[in-house]
């Protein structure tokens, strides 16, 4: 089997910032919605590869992965110069386990997220799965400052599909808004605004979460949630709590 299926670049969006989307044709295994692949180029005559999950839901096409360029480090420097027709790696087969199948089932399904992490929880979002299986959804996305609160039409387009069952939670840390909780996703948990804002409590017989992103803020989230009586799913050892670290 090749390590490596070659794909082409469709586009490249710039979103604000440091913060860009790949959409990219290329013939992959089937996946499931939350997974990752990884991308790869050839940077000074070696391939350089990173994971990164698809956006996309399963049955779409082209692939789309939403990244962060971070100066001086190997790949996403490379990532932001391609262009269309441009050639990409990836691997043919996808990986990980933030996906609904790990998921046990609950009334509440709550999809925590900080800055790119966002992808996975959309490709979830745009199958069917979530609404067949949860009565109401809350995605949280939690962002330094506004204009990292990308990908607003899908979001929206997903409020609108399945109003009265979905809400979205912006977080802003450091700036104010009108329209998003400011700070960070462990103290809303705490001090009760999350579960004000989303209009559900969060309670281990209902609610079934996934966290990802910032592995600070994922193990702070997961302290949190303990406190309340939540725990990290396990298969030997069922609790509410799925987890992806980025970094
Ligand atoms: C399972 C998994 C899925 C991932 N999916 C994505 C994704 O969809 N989009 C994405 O942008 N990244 C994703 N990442 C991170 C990605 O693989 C790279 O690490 C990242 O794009 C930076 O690559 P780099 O080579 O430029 O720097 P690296 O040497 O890989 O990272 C340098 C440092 O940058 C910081 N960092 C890494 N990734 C991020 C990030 N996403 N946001 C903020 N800071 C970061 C960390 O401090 C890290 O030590 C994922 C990582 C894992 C483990
Ligand atoms: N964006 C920039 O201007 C900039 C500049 C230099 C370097 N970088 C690089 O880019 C990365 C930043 O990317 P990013 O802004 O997408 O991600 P990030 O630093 O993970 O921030 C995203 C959100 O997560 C929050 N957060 C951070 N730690 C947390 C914790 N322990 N618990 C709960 N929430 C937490 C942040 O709040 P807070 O705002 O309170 O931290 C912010 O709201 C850094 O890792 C750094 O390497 C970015």
């Amino acid at each position: 089997m090749n390590k490596w299926a070659e794909g082409t670049v469709v586009s490249q969006k710039h979103w604000s910032g440091q913060l860009y989307s790949l959409q990219v044709e290329a013939e992959l295994a089937p996946f499931e919605a939350g997974q990752f692949t990884k991308l790869a180029l050839a940077v000074d005559g070696e391939m350089v590869a990173r994971p990164y999950s698809f956006v996309n839901a399963p049955n779409e096409k082209p692939y789309d992965f939403y990244y962060l360029v971070l100066p001086g480090n190997p790949l996403t420097p490379q990532l932001c110069k391609l262009g269309a027709g441009d050639a990409i790696y990836l691997t043919p087969h996808a990986s990980g386990f933030l996906t609904l199948s790990e998921v046990p089932p609950g009334e509440h399904l709550w999809l925590l997220a900080t800055g790119t992490a966002l992808g996975p929880f959309l490709s979830i979002l745009k199958t069917e799965a979530p609404w067949q299986r949860f009565e109401r959804v809350v995605l949280v996305h939690a962002v330094r400052h506004a204009a990292e609160l990308c990908y607003q039409e899908q979001i929206q387009a997903l409020a609108a599909k399945h109003a009265g069952r979905f809400t979205f939670v912006p977080v802003v840390s450091r700036e104010k808004t009108d329209f998003a909780l400011g700070g960070r996703i462990p103290k809303a948990i705490a001090d009760g605004q999350l579960e004000a804002r989303a209009g559900i409590g969060l309670t281990a017989s209902s609610s079934r979460l996934m966290v990802c992103g910032n592995p600070e803020m994922v193990a702070d989230t997961v302290h949190a949630l303990q406190e309340r009586g939540l725990k990290r799913h396990r298969r030997r050892d069922p609790g509410q709590i799925a987890v992806e670290n980025y970094w």
